[in-house]
């Protein structure tokens, strides 16, 4: 029997009063009403795996801040840190050791950073790795795919929201939606857009706009329609291709880096990205973003230096932020990488008991992903292979009727199936029980 969680009173009288102030009483709209029917839960605390909402409920958390928490909540050395270095100022924006003790750590985690630079999200992150592209080749294009999301900065902001099947055009010369008013439409010429996971597509597109292009940027693993993992030999193909052109290869793991391994999905993959981004789950739950890559690329920011990079931050750096890398980067690194082996393990479980829940209750559902991050497609297809496949075949109104189900029985899961599930070094097994419980039970009322 899973934990009833359907009494949120408090939640819902917060979230009256927080729109009295707020734009739809939250600060993003993934966290409200556009995803949450009837208003959001209100959480209130966390501890390791799991949260409490305003009412008292306690949740099993799968959600773990879009994946910032790769620690869970609270963890106490994070906790034992925060507290240390608060207490003897929390930032300086000058020089500080901690910066480049986080650095060190993250050099040797991550092949590719022979330098790294910090800012303070993943949109910051992508915006400079885009302006670094651009001033080390001379060129202002740039080829985003379909479905990816790189943050919320202007040129990225294209095709990025899923749109009736119908309306996609062809893939050779995809239809192109803005995904926000106010972005002067000229940005968007500087945006060659390709469907992803298909090189055909891709070698026609880059027949036409490769010379012209800066950069290629790709999610390694498309967290934002879900969890589509790419095809074999897929990536280090668009690699090539940049290559070819003359373009650079900018590799966004700003979901997966530190989290499919500890030098993200480069490494797992095996693969050599000429700039690559990162933030949430580097931070533990801090602000933080980072472009890694080539001296002969960063460099580009010093000072002075011949056609100088410009990136500013008063926060860069955060001295606070830097003191929780260290520690974060600490705990995964240590025991040759056992916390990894320990989220493989629960993920991969929670992964195969949850496509076993399905096929016993009937249900026409796949569970896509491995390890660390996984998502649920309500689909009679075997697979969700891009955007496309997203638009056409996911039943996204069943899925967050799905996970509704499982929010009232003590399963914290925004309901958006453009996210995906997220296993922490909090989780255990018996999380995963609690999930199947609560998944067994919606799937009978859904049956
Ligand atoms: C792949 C990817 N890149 C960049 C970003 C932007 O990061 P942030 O939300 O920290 O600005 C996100 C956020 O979800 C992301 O998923």
């Amino acid at each position: 029997m899973s934990v009833s969680t359907k009494t949120r009173t408090q939640s819902q009288a917060w979230y009256e009063r927080a729109q009295r102030s707020l734009v739809e009483g939250v600060n993003s709209p993934s966290r409200g009403a556009a995803v949450y029917s009837g208003g959001p839960v209100v959480l209130e605390r966390g501890q390791g795996s799991h949260v409490w909402d305003l009412d008292g409920n306690q949740y099993v958390d799968f959600m773990m801040s879009f994946g910032a928490l790769i620690q869970g909540h609270a963890h106490p050395k994070i906790v034992e840190v925060v507290s240390q270095t608060v207490a003897e100022g929390s930032h300086f924006a000058a020089a500080t050791s901690a910066e480049a003790e986080a650095a060190e750590r993250f050099q040797r985690m991550v092949p590719s950073a022979e330098a790294v630079r910090f800012a303070n999200s993943g949109s910051e992150a992508t915006m400079l790795a885009l302006r670094l592209a651009r001033a080390h080749t001379g060129r202002t294009k740039f080829l985003k795919f379909e479905g990816h999301y790189h943050g919320w900065y202007d040129p990225y902001c294209l095709s990025g929201h899923s749109h009736p099947a119908d309306q996609l055009g062809p893939r050779e010369n995809p239809a192109r939606f803005p995904d926000s008013a106010g972005i002067p439409e000229a940005v968007f010429d500087d945006v060659v857009l390709a469907p992803w996971n298909d090189v055909e597509a891709l070698e026609a597109i880059l027949q036409h706009h490769g010379r012209e292009l800066a950069a290629i940027i790709t999610e390694p693993i498309m967290a934002n329609m879900g969890c589509i993992l790419p095809r074999e030999g897929y990536l280090q193909r668009v690699c090539d291709r940049a290559h070819q052109y003359g373009a650079l290869f900018i590799l966004d793991e700003v979901v997966t880096g530190f989290r499919y391994a500890p030098g993200g999905c480069q490494q797992r993959f095996g693969l050599k990205p000429d700039l690559s981004t990162f933030g949430k789950a580097l931070g533990a739950g801090f602000p933080v973003g980072a472009v890694a890559g080539p001296r002969a690329i960063l460099n580009r920011m010093r000072w002075g230096s011949e056609g100088m990079v410009l990136h500013y931050g008063t926060f860069n750096g955060h001295r606070l932020t830097m003191r929780v890398i260290a520690a974060n980067l600490d705990l995964l690194a240590a025991n040759d990488g056992a916390l990894y082996k320990q989220i493989y393990a629960v993920g991969d479980a929670a992964i195969a008991q949850l496509r076993d829940v399905f096929r016993r209750h009937k249900i026409a559902a796949i569970v896509q992903g491995f390890g660390p991050m996984f998502q649920i497609y309500f689909t009679s297809h075997d697979a969700i292979h891009d955007y496309r496949d997203y638009c056409r075949y996911a039943d996204t109104t069943k899925y967050s009727r799905f996970v509704h189900g499982l929010l009232d029985r003590g399963i914290y899961m925004t309901p958006s199936n453009g996210l995906h599930w997220i296993v922490s070094t909090a989780h255990r097994m018996e999380d995963v029980e609690a999930l199947l419980s609560a998944a067994d039970e919606v799937c009978a009322e859904m049956a």
